[in-house]
């Protein structure tokens, strides 16, 4: 399924990730509501059967979902991918978006070795970093938008920077960002667990450590892969 386009693989990925949190809300609400119902001795049957109803099909749509991820998206799996190349392949993910929102990309890559863990989970993981930082732009209507990008390597390890010019993350919000459902955007734009993943992965799957810092106009995460 590697026809599928870079756009569609974005748009893709999009609609998985922001549907997978209020898609589980709504199955718990639903198995909440019919509890409720069992406590105050209100059995009635035609309310439950539909209760359950909204339950089989709101995991039907979660399952469905991360099932065509698998599918469509992993299937293409690659491996031993240069990491050089690793990310010009996301950042053609969401070039078109930048440009029409004129946000600059300035990248500095600097490493010659291939990645050898899951590619595709770390191009994810890359797209997080990489719509956060153009939400946040957006967001404050930043003059000149800019997203700064350095990828350099030592023998053992991955370093890869990546900043913007936002205006970074108030002192108090750092040690939460990466809370799960932690967000400052609205409800039906955020559901925060877009950097909760990325600590995950990067830490548990990747072994490797994920740091946020504040540079003078805006924000730096900083992570370091180990290469085995
Ligand atoms: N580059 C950035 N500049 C400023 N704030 C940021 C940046 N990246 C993340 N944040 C802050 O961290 C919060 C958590 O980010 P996270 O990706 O976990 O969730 P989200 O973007 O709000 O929602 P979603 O789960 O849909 O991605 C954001 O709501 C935002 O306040
Ligand atoms: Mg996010």
């Amino acid at each position: 399924m590697g026809s599928l386009d870079t756009k569609t693989k974005e748009l893709f990925l999009s609609i998985a990730h922001q549907w997978r949190q209020p898609l589980s809300g709504i199955n718990s609400i639903v198995g909440a509501m019919d509890n409720r119902l069992y406590e105050l001795q209100l059995d009635d049957e035609i309310l439950h059967q539909h209760l359950l109803e909204i339950e089989k099909l709101t995991r039907y749509m979660s399952d469905t979902i991360e099932a065509f991820k698998i599918d469509y998206i992993e299937a293409t799996k690659e491996e031993d991918l240069l990491l050089s190349e690793l990310f010009t392949q996301t950042l053609e993910l969401v070039a078109q978006n930048f440009q029409d929102s004129a946000i600059e990309l300035e990248l500095n890559l600097d490493v010659k070795s291939h990645f050898s863990g899951d590619a595709k989970l770390l191009k994810q993981v890359l797209l997080i970093f990489l719509n956060n930082a153009k939400d946040a732009l957006i967001e404050r209507n930043v003059y000149k938008p800019k997203l700064f990008i350095k990828v350099c390597e030592d023998t053992n390890s991955f370093f890869i920077h990546i900043c913007d010019n936002a205006g970074g993350i108030p002192k108090s919000m750092r040690d939460k960002i990466f809370d799960k459902n932690f967000t400052t955007k609205h409800d039906s734009e955020g559901t925060g667990l877009g950097l909760f993943m990325c600590k995950e992965h990067i830490e548990n799957t990747f072994k490797g450590s994920l740091n946020v810092n504040n540079r003078a106009d805006g924000v730096c995460f900083d992570i370091i892969l180990p290469k085995e």
